[in-house]
């Protein structure tokens, strides 16, 4: 028996090469299928045992593999005579056979399950999400978002092969920066850096343009920068539109309607020339930013406009301090009956810190000792609303600032609307004139029927009865 398996071992023995592979892929196979029960319990979560387990170690597995037939080849002579001793026993051979056969089926067997979960596992949210913490102010924002139950892929993977690939040749790119230490601080916008998948085969595939409601009430409470926190309110009546129905919507991809523009830089903040086309109508004008001129317009690369030229941050919405405050009271997550919180709070998020924990420790303390100082009876016998404003504003801070990756207030501008960035007033400025003479609007009322702008109780909720029904709902 033992002389008849010798020729077998030689085998593998012949090189060093294929010894050491023989004993990586074995390695790799056994440390996976040990890690393998917890991943199917569940437990899958861990970004880094995922790491191993569907990056390291199909690699280590694959390198195996090839490791074994070079060996053989560079030790082909030895090989050759060892088979040759071989030939004289035919059940030698046949148990060779038998021996490979298996061991390929195996092989196969695992690097099929490898790469299969290797692919699926990068796919999922987690993966994307939190392998690496680059991602996290993405991550962070993508949460609480409309979309936290979207797969990160709906968004940034292309349909079929080419997207597949696409996605893979960016995730290679990103891993050699990470691993380098290379990578952009801040990460750049995607639309900017023209690697985000077309809307029509992302957004498009959840959403018709078609089936858009009409109009959409939208309150916005901002509280005064006084003792008393004052409330004010602006209520919109958004004009929204559809296909069928002109407004925002509409009047960008009703029938017909398709507008184009330049912009002057990546990040599609200026936009000195849009063209308004109706392929129904024949109806073609466009619009040049005051300044700008014929050749230099020229120039700029063009774009035709989609969801995201509005929509940029459906799912990665960061806020400004005064916004993120004034929603964080309305929703109870920070008093509103502490003096000056508005105020205070926005002076300490608008302060550097140098990590998200500083951050976290300092407002703390900060607000405590403003209220020792200023309303001591406060700080004594409110001390548990104290240190929940202090925990408002913290998360507040940690969900939109991120210092380690230059991610700051204001870093990536949100394109809807135009109060805390230029947004729609980009091109809706009044001065995009063209050759006829007319402008791309800025008729307040065009986007949207101004029901009340910053007003104390204002008569339209009272006719709605909205305000009663929150202050119901916030006394319960
Ligand atoms: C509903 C669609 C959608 C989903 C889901 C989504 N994203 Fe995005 N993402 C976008 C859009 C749109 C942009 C482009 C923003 C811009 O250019 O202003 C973007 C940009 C990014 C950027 C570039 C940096 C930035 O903030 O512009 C990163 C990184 C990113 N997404 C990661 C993720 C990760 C990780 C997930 C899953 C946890 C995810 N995205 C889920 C739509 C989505
Ligand atoms: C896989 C499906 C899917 C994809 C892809 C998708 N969305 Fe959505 N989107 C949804 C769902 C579902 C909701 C409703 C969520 C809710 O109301 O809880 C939603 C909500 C929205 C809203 C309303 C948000 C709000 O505050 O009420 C906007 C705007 C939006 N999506 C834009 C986009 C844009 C832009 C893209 C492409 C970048 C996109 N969506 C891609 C499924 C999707
Ligand atoms: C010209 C800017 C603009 C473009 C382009 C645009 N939208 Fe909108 N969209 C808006 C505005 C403004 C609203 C109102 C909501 C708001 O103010 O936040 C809105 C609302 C929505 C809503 C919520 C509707 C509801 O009934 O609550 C969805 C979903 C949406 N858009 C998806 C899309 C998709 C998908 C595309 C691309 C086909 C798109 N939008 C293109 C400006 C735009
Ligand atoms: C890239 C440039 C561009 C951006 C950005 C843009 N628009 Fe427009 N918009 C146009 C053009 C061009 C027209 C057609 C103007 C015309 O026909 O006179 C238009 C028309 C409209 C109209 C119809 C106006 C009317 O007179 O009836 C509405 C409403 C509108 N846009 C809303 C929005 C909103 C809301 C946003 C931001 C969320 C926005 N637009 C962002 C280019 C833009
Ligand atoms: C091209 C379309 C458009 C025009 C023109 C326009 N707006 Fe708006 N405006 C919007 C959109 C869209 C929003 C909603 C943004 C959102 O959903 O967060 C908005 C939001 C607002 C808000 C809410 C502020 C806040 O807290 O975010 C105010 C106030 C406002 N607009 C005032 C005006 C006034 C005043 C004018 C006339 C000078 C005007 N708008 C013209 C599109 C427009």
């Amino acid at each position: 028996m033992v002389q008849n398996d010798r020729p077998v071992l030689a085998l593998f023995t012949s090189h060093w090469l294929s010894l050491l592979g023989a004993g990586l892929m074995t390695t790799a196979g056994i440390l996976w299928l040990f890690i393998l029960p917890s991943q199917l319990r569940g437990h899958g979560d861990n970004p880094y045992v995922g790491i191993i387990m569907f990056g390291i170690l199909p690699v280590v597995f694959a390198t195996g593999l090839v490791m074994i037939p070079a060996g053989l080849w560079l030790a082909r002579r030895r090989v050759r005579s060892g088979l040759a001793q071989m030939i004289d026993r035919a059940s030698s051979i046949r148990r060779l056979g038998f021996f490979l056969g298996a061991t390929t089926v195996l092989n196969v067997l695992i690097g099929s399950q490898l790469t299969y979960s290797a692919v699926h596992h990068m796919e999922s949210v987690g993966f994307c999400g939190t392998s690496c913490h680059v991602m996290k102010p993405e991550y962070s924002a993508y949460q609480g978002s409309p979309h936290s139950k979207v797969t990160c892929t709906q968004c940034h993977v292309g349909p079929g092969a080419r997207g597949w690939f696409e996605s893979k040749m960016a995730g290679m790119r990103q891993l050699v920066e990470v691993a380098f230490d290379t990578y952009p601080r801040p990460v750049p916008p995607a639309v900017s850096t023209g690697r985000l998948v077309p809307a029509n085969e992302t957004c498009e595939n959840c959403h018709w343009p078609e089936k858009f409601q009409a109009m959409q009430l939208r309150v916005f409470p901002s509280f005064a920068e006084d003792e008393a926190n004052t409330l004010s309110q602006t209520v919109l009546v958004v004009m929204i539109g559809g296909k069928g129905m002109p407004g925002v919507h509409g009047s960008h991809f009703g029938p017909g309607i398709e507008i184009t523009y330049a912009s002057k830089d990546a990040g599609r903040q200026e936009i000195p020339w849009v063209e308004y086309k109706n392929t129904l109508t024949g109806e073609t004008k466009s619009f040049t930013a005051e300044g700008a001129t014929a050749p230099d317009v020229a120039k700029l690369e063009r774009h035709r406009m989609q969801c995201v030229d509005c929509h940029n941050r459906p799912t990665h919405a960061f806020d400004l301090p005064e916004r993120a405050v004034n929603n964080a009271m309305a929703n109870g997550d920070i008093p509103v009956t502490l003096p000056f919180v508005r105020k205070k709070g926005v002076e300490l998020l608008k302060a550097s810190y140098s990590s998200q924990e500083e951050a976290s420790k300092k407002i703390q303390a900060s607000l405590l000792e403003f209220y020792q100082k200023d309303y001591p009876k406060i700080a004594d016998g409110r001390r548990a609303d104290v240190d929940r404003a202090a925990q408002g504003l913290s998360r507040i801070f940690s969900r939109n600032v991120f210092p380690d990756l230059k991610v700051n207030w204001g870093t990536y501008p949100n394109h809807i609307g135009h109060t805390d960035f230029p947004g729609c007033f980009r091109c809706h400025d009044d001065k995009h004139k063209s050759a006829a003479g007319k402008t791309i609007t800025q008729d307040c009322s065009a986007c949207h029927q101004l029901a009340a702008m910053d007003e104390k109780n204002p008569e339209v909720l009272k006719t709605l009865g909205v305000n009663e029904r929150l202050d119901a709902l916030q006394k319960k």
